[in-house]
């Protein structure tokens, strides 16, 4: 049987922290299945065909992990794809009331569901991607936040916004 995993979220743009989620999430399943939230009420920055070339640039170096868009609600999206698996990162205690909610939830629209915590690691807990919207806005370095090739991209486009 493949072991197969949903690693979901808005990836709004991706950073160093989900890459390090996305890589250790690799070595324990045999598919990784990355998706991006396509119809978010947060109203994303990075469209989502951008946001899907850079995982997937970022993530070349992975056989086992796909980069893909959903939409709706997630457990309908891990049916199509037959997981059950459920992985997100915690920050900090912060983030745990949110993703209990969230944990909790979508076992009750599927029973099968199972949501695995990963700490991120240590070097981004403080990281997220409005840290890295905002520091960009403001003209900061990127440098060891978000991969190399990301961050002029990132400026620019914030440059042209
Ligand atoms: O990176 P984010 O923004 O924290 O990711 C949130 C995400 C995409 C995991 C979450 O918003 C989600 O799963 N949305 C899809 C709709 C859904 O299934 N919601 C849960 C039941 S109401």
């Amino acid at each position: 049987m493949i072991r197969s995993a949903v690693y979901p979220g808005s990836f709004d743009p991706v950073t160093n922290g989900h890459l390090d989620i996305i890589e250790r999430t690799a070595k324990i399943f045999d598919k990784v299945y990355v998706a991006i939230l396509e119809n978010s009420a947060k109203k994303p920055m990075f469209s989502v065909e951008q946001r899907v070339r850079w995982i997937k640039q970022a993530t070349k170096h992975l056989d086992n992990v796909e980069v893909d868009c959903f939409s709706g609600l997630l457990v309908n999206y891990m049916e199509q794809k037959s997981a059950h698996v459920i992985v997100k990162g915690l920050r900090a205690v912060s983030d745990f009331e949110y993703e209990f909610q969230m944990a909790h939830i979508n076992r009750k629209l599927d029973r099968n569901t199972e949501t695995l915590f990963m700490m991120t690691n240590n070097k981004y807990s403080y990281l997220s991607s409005s840290i890295v919207k905002e520091i960009a806005h403001h003209g900061g370095s990127l440098e060891g936040l978000v991969p190399d090739f990301l961050e002029n991209e990132i400026y620019e486009k914030i440059r042209n916004a």
